[in-house]
Order: structure tokens, then C-alpha cells, then sequence
């Protein structure tokens, strides 16, 4: 595979294409509405049907397709570099309770794979964090210590079953990984048999908080329900403004079979080289193969070269993993909350029947089981350890918040301004399935060329809040720099916060 102009898939999608579930057609109502369908917003509904609720789930797209269906599926407790940053920022009893939180939801996991009986590949394995290079290994070994500390199985080592050598790792035992989508599908086929109902194709345009609160849906009909939880990915219905502490990060995956004899055994992350992350899932007929899954080049979506950052990680993939051929490329991207933890719980200051899941920094597949559990002891009014951890309120961190709020603030600005000033394109020089952002009199406008040579114009304000988008022609989408809006070539919403589509335009 030499040409990333065209990316292949998911992998977890080609695998597991699941039964489809049909869009709202008529006005309900139920206890609580969950809008978002990806394993934060399953796992919610799921536990708050096994607690008794009546609920809805509104799914935009399709059951776990959206950055769920993307991602890398380990489910682990070790978060690259965590803890001693917890540790430092918010002392060590919250880095304790971030452990124990993230232990108890893979726990949890694992005891429902077991109850429902959940064909998923679910299998224990390792985590490590390792670094090759020599100057980072004192960050490793402060990380070995504060997360055993917090209370994980944590040690320092050099011995890892990488095919090349490292300078230090964290090693966490017994963690997991799994088949998402087979997980989050019998999750709810278990959400339906207790009387769930799950709508896709169903994009919520409108939340009026009351008793009860009402959605209004793109398609017209409402749903009025007591509580909502907003499981969107990035937050919608943001009045807390909780945008302006999350930063968008896309990363790009790579996948190729390799021999089981060749499988490095363990989940591997490092943050070196804007981060590589390495693991290997069931692959194939029989024992004889694994699907070796390879993450990394991390950058702001609507930025940057994305064919030369996929060409990038092949390279690393075949230099590392001599023989083997990739055969998938795919990419998604996550939240970066600026204190690092997770934003779980009230969707604002004073709300009563609307919460929020969001803020996983790449790490929502335990992120996204424990938000479940959380939320649903807060709606059922349950004591939760951690609630105050993950209290998307959290104001008393603010200052410490304060230097990593500004950079984003910044780089926000930046694009919003800096992005008008750049010299804008021309139409002639874009080539076939290429799109630059052209001017025409004080307008901005995106415009693509298909492989025939159509061009398709719309504008380039991005329709959240305005900053221009940039191409990414890997995937061949209009991405937003600021947020993350993701947009199809005529304009179409791929991925929120923005809801409305660019608006077309005459070229
Ligand atoms: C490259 C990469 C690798 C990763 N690997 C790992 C890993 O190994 N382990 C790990 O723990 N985490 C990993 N993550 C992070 C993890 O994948 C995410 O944190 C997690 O999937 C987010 O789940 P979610 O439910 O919040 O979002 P999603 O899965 O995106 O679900 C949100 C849903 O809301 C829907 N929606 C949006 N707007 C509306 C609307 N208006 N109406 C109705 N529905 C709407 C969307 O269509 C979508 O289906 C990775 C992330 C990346 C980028
Ligand atoms: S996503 Fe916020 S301005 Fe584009």
C-alpha cells in the first residue's frame, strides 16, 4: 500500500458490520435520552437500563461507527504518562482514585463479557509505556513509582517483547484489549432485551433543559425525557463553554497481518516520535496470524501534510516490523482535556437533569466504561468516590489549568486569525482528489476536485464558530483546526461540535 490518498477503513467496521437500527420516526418519552452512540454513550445507557431506566439512545450515524469504530481498543488503566502529572497537579489522592476508577470500569468490562457471555476477543494482556530514548527514562521511572502509588501493578523494566531494544517502560499487568464494535453490539442487543431503545440515523439538533427536558431532532420528531446525557464526543449544547479546554488531536492507524510467532505480547505506547502505540488483535482463520495495529503522528485535524504523516508511519511499521505489509489505514482523533482527566458528570453550573461524557484523551475505551458507571450513579443518586474527580465543574483547578487553557486559547486565535492571513490558493492548482481554501472577494472558499475533475465548492467558515477549514487529503475531508469539525467534500457534517454544513457555493 504506497498511495494514502485513499484511506481503506476500520478494521473493527470491515469486522463486525452489525444490524441496523431504525431512525426516530414519531415524538417519545422516557427517563433519560442519551444522545451518542460510542462506548461512552452505550455503556451509560446500558447501565441505566440494568438499573431500572427507560432509555433512548439517538445515534446521528450508526452504533459505535464514530470514533469508537476507529480506535485502538486497549483497555488498560496505564495512560502513557499519567500519573505522576495527576500526582503533582492534583495530589496523590486523586491520582489513587483515577487508578481505582479506571481499574474497577476494565473489571467491569470483564465481568460483563463473562455474565452476557460476549463474543468480543476479549484477552488479558500487559501494558507498557516505553521510551528508546535514554533521556526520558527517569520520566518512566517517576511514572513506575506514582503509578504504583495509585495502586496499579506497576513496575519499571527494559525486558519487553518489542523487536528492538528500549531504554525503560512502565509495565502494568493484567489489563486488556478487545473487539470494540463486537463489544459495544452485544451490549446493545443486552440494552434493547431490557427494553432500551436505540434510534440511528437520528441527529439531535436541540436540547431544552425542563421537567422534562425536550430533544428536537433533525428530522422533526422530539423526545421528552427526565434526564439527558450529551455522549457526543465532543460536547453539543455546551453552555459551560467546556470547548475551550479541550484540544482535538487525530492520529492515524495502520494494520497488517503478521505471524503469531511474531507477536510482541503486550500493548505498547510511547510518547516518543509524537507517539507510536502498538498492539496485535486475533486475525484470520486458525492461530497461525495476528493483525499487528500500529497508531501514531498525532497533529490539530485541518493541519498538515496528512499523505506524508500515513507514508511517516508506514515507514516506522516496516522498519520496526520488517516483512509485514500493511494492508488497513484508517484514522480518528480524540478530546485533550488541558488538566488531563476527563470531563464526567453535570453538563453545567446549576443543571439538574443534563450531564456530559467527553475529554478521553485517547484513552476512552476504560475512559468511556467508567463514565457509564458514573453517570449512572449520579442519576440514580448512588455515592461514586470519583464523582468530584471527573466534575466537569471542576473550578477549583483552574488555575493550575490556566497556562495549558491559554495555549489552547491561543492556538484557537491563531487559527481563527492566522488562517485569513495566509496567502490563499488557486483553483488550477489543485490536482484530482486534491481541495485547497480559495478566495473570491472577501470570501473563503474550500473547494475540492474529484478524480474527473469536478470541482465542488462550499464555504470554508467552518459553521461552529467560524475559523477556516483546512484539507486533509488522506481522507479527503474539510477538518477544522479549532474543534475538530469534520466535513465530506460537499460540505456534509462527518463529525460535530459543528451541526450545520458548510454552505455551498458557486465556483
Ligand atoms: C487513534 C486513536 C486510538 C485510540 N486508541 C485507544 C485505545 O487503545 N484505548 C482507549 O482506551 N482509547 C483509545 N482511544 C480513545 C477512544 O477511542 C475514544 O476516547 C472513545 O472512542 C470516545 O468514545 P465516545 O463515545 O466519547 O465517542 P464516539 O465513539 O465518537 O461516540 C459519539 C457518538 O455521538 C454521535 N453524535 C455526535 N453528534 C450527535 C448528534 N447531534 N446527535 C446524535 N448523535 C451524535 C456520533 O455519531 C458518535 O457515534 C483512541 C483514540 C484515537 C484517536
Ligand atoms: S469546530 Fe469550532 S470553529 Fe470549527
Amino acid at each position: 500500500m504506497s498511495d494514502y490518498r485513499h484511506v481503506t477503513g476500520s478494521y473493527w467496521l470491515k469486522t463486525a458490520p452489525g444490524r441496523s437500527f431504525p431512525p426516530l420516526t414519531e415524538d417519545v418519552e422516557v427517563d433519560v435520552a442519551v444522545i451518542g452512540a460510542g462506548i461512552a454513550g452505550l455503556s451509560t445507557a446500558y447501565e441505566l437500563a440494568r438499573a431500572g431506566r427507560g432509555v433512548a439512545v439517538l445515534e446521528a450515524g450508526r452504533v459505535a461507527a464514530g470514533v469508537t469504530g476507529h480506535t485502538t481498543a486497549k483497555v488498560t488503566a496505564l495512560h502513557t504518562l499519567v500519573y505522576d502529572r495527576l500526582r503533582r497537579t492534583r495530589g496523590p489522592d486523586a491520582a489513587r482514585l483515577y487508578a481505582r476508577s479506571q481499574t474497577e470500569a476494565i473489571e467491569h468490562a470483564a465481568a460483563l463479557v463473562q455474565e452476557l457471555g460476549v463474543d468480543c476477543d476479549w484477552e488479558g494482556r500487559s501494558a507498557y509505556t516505553y521510551v528508546c530514548d535514554a533521556g526520558r527514562v527517569e520520566e518512566l521511572r517517576a511514572e513506575a513509582r506514582a503509578a504504583r502509588e495509585a495502586g496499579l501493578p506497576a513496575s519499571f523494566t527494559t525486558d519487553t517483547g518489542l523487536p528492538f531494544p528500549v531504554a525503560g517502560a512502565v509495565k502494568v499487568e493484567d489489563q486488556a484489549q478487545f473487539h470494540p464494535r463486537k463489544y459495544l453490539l452485544a451490549l446493545t442487543d443486552a440494552l434493547t432485551g431490557l427494553g432500551g431503545r436505540v434510534y440511528e440515523r437520528t441527529a439531535v439538533t436541540g436540547l431544552a433543559e425542563g421537567e422534562p427536558c425536550r430533544l428536537t431532532t433533525a428530522a422533526g420528531p422530539a423526545v421528552r425525557a427526565r434526564d439527558v446525557v450529551v455522549a457526543t464526543h465532543y460536547p453539543l449544547f455546551d453552555r459551560a463553554l467546556l470547548f475551550t479546554r479541550l484540544s482535538p488531536r487525530r492520529e492515524l492507524v495502520v494494520a497488517g497481518a503478521i505471524g503469531a510467532e511474531r507477536d510482541p505480547d503486550g500493548m505498547y505506547i510511547t510518547p516518543d516520535e509524537g507517539t507510536r502505540s502498538v498492539r496485535t488483535a486475533p486475525y484470520g482463520p486458525g492461530d497461525g496470524q495476528r493483525l499487528l495495529i500500529v497508531t501514531g503522528e498525532h497533529f490539530t485535524p485541518g493541519t498538515g501534510d496528512t499523505p506524508a504523516r500515513f507514508g511517516r508511519l508506514t515507514a516506522w511499521f516496516r522498519e520496526h516490523f520488517p516483512g509485514v505489509d500493511p494492508t488497513y489505514a484508517w484514522a480518528t482523533q480524540d478530546n485533550d482535556p488541558t488538566d488531563t482527566v476527563p470531563m464526567v458528570g453535570p453538563l453545567y453550573a446549576g443543571t439538574r437533569h443534563t450531564y456530559v461524557a467527553t475529554g478521553f484523551r485517547g484513552w476512552g475505551m476504560s475512559g468511556g466504561i467508567m463514565a457509564g458507571l458514573l453517570l449512572t450513579a449520579l442519576l440514580t443518586g448512588r455515592p461514586c468516590a470519583w464523582r468530584e474527580l471527573y466534575d466537569p465543574r471542576r473550578l477549583r483547578t483552574a488555575v493550575r489549568e490556566a497556562p495549558a487553557f491559554l495555549k489552547t486559547q491561543a492556538q484557537v486565535a491563531r487559527h481563527f486569525i492566522g488562517d485569513r492571513l495566509r496567502p490563499p490558493a488557486s483553483v488550477d492548482d489543485i490536482p484530482p482528489g486534491g481541495g485547497a481554501v480559495v478566495c473570491s472577494g472577501t470570501d473563503r472558499i474550500a473547494v475540492h476536485r474529484d478524480d474527473e475533475g469536478a470541482l465542488h465548492a462550499v464555504s470554508a467558515r467552518c459553521t461552529h464558530l467560524g475559523c477556516l477549514v483546512g484539507y486533509n487529503a488522506a481522507e479527503r475531508a474539510w477538518e477544522c483546526p479549532c474543534h475538530g469539525s469534520r466535513f465530506a467534500p460537499d460540505g456534509t457534517v462527518i463529525q460535530g461540535p459543528a451541526v450545520r454544513p458548510l454552505e455551498r457555493r458557486d465556483i
